[in-house]
């Protein structure tokens, strides 16, 4: 029977506010609470917060309170004057200074990816991405349009970066990969995963391919590896001719993409491929059924309003695989967000 007490009841509403939960660790990242706290020798009371970050100090209030709810924040009382410090979890994941803030990857869902979302049911029934639609940027090249200024490759590109200070090491060391000691990262980006590689496998080498104006972007704006071990190379993956390697790494490259455009990308690879040599695809699998992670569900719909592509499950991509000619497929599921693909020439 429909009460207030009703668990169903009190589920839907969980459900139907859980976007303003998501917009208040979007608006505390952005208005660098977080940071002025860490920076801080200690406690804040909500006015030297709002000071500091630049906003009013009856709202900021609010905003203070509901991150100490979520456990963004921690209060203590002095005199009848609450003071505001981070937690355990924000020092670690929300302020810039920490090596394994994701600043970058909130910031960039809170002014793309979120705004994606508020089309997905349009995006349902077209059964396509809504980029024309909610930017006004054609969506004919995928990459152009997922980029729609300098200042948001800049940003997307250091999101990237930030999810592999937390989770490269379970995917890199998924499988023994030093068998491998020619590896090329195709669409690496600025290059952490890259790093990562050669701090897990130190005798390796690093090719770091990516197209030309992510390349330049990287050296320009993000910090990339200065590694003797690491080199980049621009270019096209469709296109053009893909580096030597023993190990072609595909990092969230494959969900991008529809399976003909998989097919094309993975034949290519096959062909530049060593004999005995290997491919690993680090993407965030589905159960064979369909029925979850939830999580990953949900980032499927985000491959349905963002990018041509989708997530698969593991008998998904052994068929890509398969059909391009690679063998010995083997996976393993790490039990966080990202999980590993094995197979060889
Ligand atoms: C979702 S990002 C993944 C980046 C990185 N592998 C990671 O996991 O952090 C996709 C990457 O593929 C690159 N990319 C897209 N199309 C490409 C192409 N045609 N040739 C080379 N790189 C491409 C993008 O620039 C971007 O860096």
């Amino acid at each position: 029977m429909s009460s207030p007490e009703d668990p169903c009841y009190r589920l839907l509403t969980d459900y139907a506010n859980g976007f303003m939960v998501s917009q208040v660790v979007f608006a505390a990242c952005e208005l660098g609470v977080f940071d002025v706290l860490a920076e801080a020798p200690g406690p804040l009371a909500v006015a030297a917060v709002a000071a500091g970050v630049g906003a009013s100090s009856h709202a900021m209030e609010r905003l203070l309170d509901a991150c100490v709810s979520l456990k963004l924040l921690q209060v203590e009382m002095r005199g009848g004057e609450a003071f505001y410090g981070n937690t355990e979890m924000s020092r670690i994941y929300l302020s810039r200074v920490s090596p394994t803030s994701q600043c970058n990857m909130l910031l960039y869902m809170a002014k793309t990816t979120y705004h994606c979302w508020g089309r997905l049911a349009q995006a349902v029934r077209e059964g396509k991405n809504q980029y024309l639609q909610t930017f006004g940027v054609p969506a004919d090249e995928l990459f152009s349009a997922i980029y729609r200024s300098e200042g948001e490759r800049v940003q997307f590109m250091q999101a990237l970066r930030e999810l592999w200070s937390v989770d490269g090491r379970s995917v890199l060391t998924a499988f023994d990969l030093s068998l491998f000691p020619l590896v090329c990262d195709l669409g690496g980006g600025a290059g952490a995963l890259a790093e990562q590689c050669l701090c897990l496998y130190p005798g390796c080498h690093v090719t770091v391919f990516d197209l030309p104006e992510v390349v330049r972007t990287a050296k320009e704006h993000v910090s990339v590896p200065e590694e003797e071990h690491i080199s980049f190379q621009e270019g096209d993956f469709f296109k053009d001719r893909l580096p030597e390697a023993d190990l072609y790494i595909l990092a969230r490259i494959l969900h991008d993409w529809a399976d003909g455009r998989c097919s094309q990308l993975l034949e290519r690879v096959y062909h530049s491929c060593k004999p005995g040599g290997g491919i690993l695809v680090i993407e965030s699998l589905l159960d064979e059924d369909r029925r979850g992670p939830l999580l990953t569900q949900l980032y499927s719909l985000n491959m349905l309003v963002q990018t041509e592509g989708q997530e698969r499950t593991p008998s998904h991509y052994r068929a890509l695989l398969s059909s391009a000619g690679f063998r010995d497929f083997q996976f393993k599921k790490t039990g966080l967000i990202y999980d590993a693909i094995l197979a060889r020439k």
